[in-house]
């Protein structure tokens, strides 16, 4: 009968996880919604989470969206999607002078709702979305580093259970004194820290905001992201990964009409192929976004992925339990690849030690088995902090051993 029971909490765990991950949120976007004042007079909303929108709603997937927004604002980009607005005076508003820089339009803010989004403002089950894209417009308008729940040693479990893509110009925009948009020339503290520490965002970016920065700066934020990759308008986009930097090619379309959202497009559609295990995700960020250069800027951002609609097949709950199974064995080597350089980082230690310690260590081991009681006894006899400081230099040796192995490893990786 036991043994019944000890095969039977596995699996019904197991079958928890698999049904809990069915019911998973696909994909949570947050940031700020806009509205467009363009030279003709007209104001279309617009920001990179109203793009994703529309892409995503191409991929046939509903998204949570998280957003900020005055009474002005237009929302029926995001119809079909599971909406959370949270209230503001005014939406911000972008006025675009058409005179191109490169493929750069000029941008004015001239209203600005002046809310901080963070994960607080997340209902519940969206923040166990699959796949989480983030994007903000300016510096202040998001808290990123809240959104990366498992920053730490956890993140060494649960890589793979939650992608977190970060279109992050937004961050790299400083507002001038007459509301221009100007590019920073350094990663803000808003970026960087919204990369965390254990590198698991994927950074989007246009060589806009990365073309000031020096080779340092840009090795910093490749070295502290999972992937970075800075698209370059019709000189495609490079990816810098694990592997190397990498170029993705353009997919070359007859006629492009209009550049607008193509960043957001490339962002979502890799982000979207990246969860959904496609090989290539950059080709196909890459063919996502020729379909919406392909569209004029008159319907967008509506009709951004109208193109891509019916070209990717939906998701369905195979995916999503394929999904599922990946993001389990990716935990199990998580928790392998730990064990192993736990282990690893504690040969190399014991193997640095000085001969004949370990015969040291296990006698001292054999007489304090016997003597600790003694021990601890005198010293609670001393009398400051009573039965505190008895269990006090115990644990505290502990630690030490900890922190020494610590940096054994990080001696290792370096060398
Ligand atoms: C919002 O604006 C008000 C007044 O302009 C200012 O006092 C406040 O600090 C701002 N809040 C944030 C979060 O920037
Ligand atoms: C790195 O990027 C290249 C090009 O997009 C891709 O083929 C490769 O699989 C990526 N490697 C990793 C580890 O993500």
């Amino acid at each position: 009968m036991k043994h019944w029971a000890v095969l039977l909490v596995p699996l019904v765990a197991l079958i928890g996880y698999f049904a809990s991950e069915l019911g998973r949120v696909d994909l949570l976007l947050v940031g700020t919604i806009t509205v467009d004042v363009v030279d003709d007079g007209s104001r279309p909303a617009g920001g990179a989470v109203s793009y994703a929108a529309s892409i995503a709603r191409a991929y046939g997937i509903r998204a949570c969206v998280v957003s900020v927004a005055g009474e002005d604002a237009d929302l029926s980009v995001f119809a079909g999607h599971e909406l959370h607005v949270v209230p503001a005076a005014a939406t911000l508003t972008f006025e675009h002078t058409y005179t191109w820089f490169g493929h750069q339009r000029k941008l004015r803010v001239t209203a600005n709702p002046n809310v901080t989004l963070s994960r607080a403002h997340v209902p519940r089950h969206c923040q166990r979305a699959r796949t989480v894209i983030l994007g903000p417009l300016t510096q202040h308008e998001l808290d990123a580093a809240s959104f990366l729940e498992y920053d730490s040693m956890w993140d060494a479990l649960f890589r793979g259970r939650q992608h977190i893509g970060l279109m992050a110009q937004g961050f790299q925009r400083r507002l001038g004194p007459d509301g221009r948009v100007l590019p920073l020339l350094t990663p803000s503290p808003q970026l960087l820290s919204g990369l965390g520490r254990s590198r698991r965002v994927s950074l989007f970016l246009s060589d806009v905001e990365t073309e000031p920065w020096s080779e340092d700066w840009l090795g910093l934020v490749v070295g502290s992201a999972e992937r970075v990759l800075i698209t370059r308008g019709s000189a495609g986009a490079t990816e810098y990964n694990d592997t190397g930097v990498h170029d993705i090619h353009i997919v070359p379309v007859d006629k492009v009409r209009d550049t607008n959202g193509a960043g957001d497009t490339f962002a979502t559609g890799y982000m979207l192929a990246l969860a959904r295990g496609l090989p290539d995700p950059g080709a196909h960020a890459s063919w996502a976004a020729s379909r919406a250069v392909m569209q004029p800027q008159s319907c967008k951002p509506h009709c951004a992925g109208d193109l891509i609609e019916g070209h990717v097949p939906a998701w369905r709950p195979a995916d999503r339990l394929a999904a599922a199974a990946h993001g389990l064995g990716a935990a199990a080597r998580g928790l392998v690849d730990r064990g192993l350089r736990e282990g690893l980082a504690a040969a190399l230690h014991l193997r640095q030690l000085p001969p004949g310690t370990l015969t040291q260590m296990a006698a001292k081991a054999t007489a304090g088995a016997g003597g600790g009681a003694a021990q601890s006894g005198k010293k609670k006899s001393g009398g400051v902090g009573g039965k505190k400081l008895a269990a006090g230099p115990a644990d505290e040796e502990d630690d030490d051993d900890d922190d020494e192995l610590a940096s054994v490893t990080v001696a290792t990786v370096t060398l």
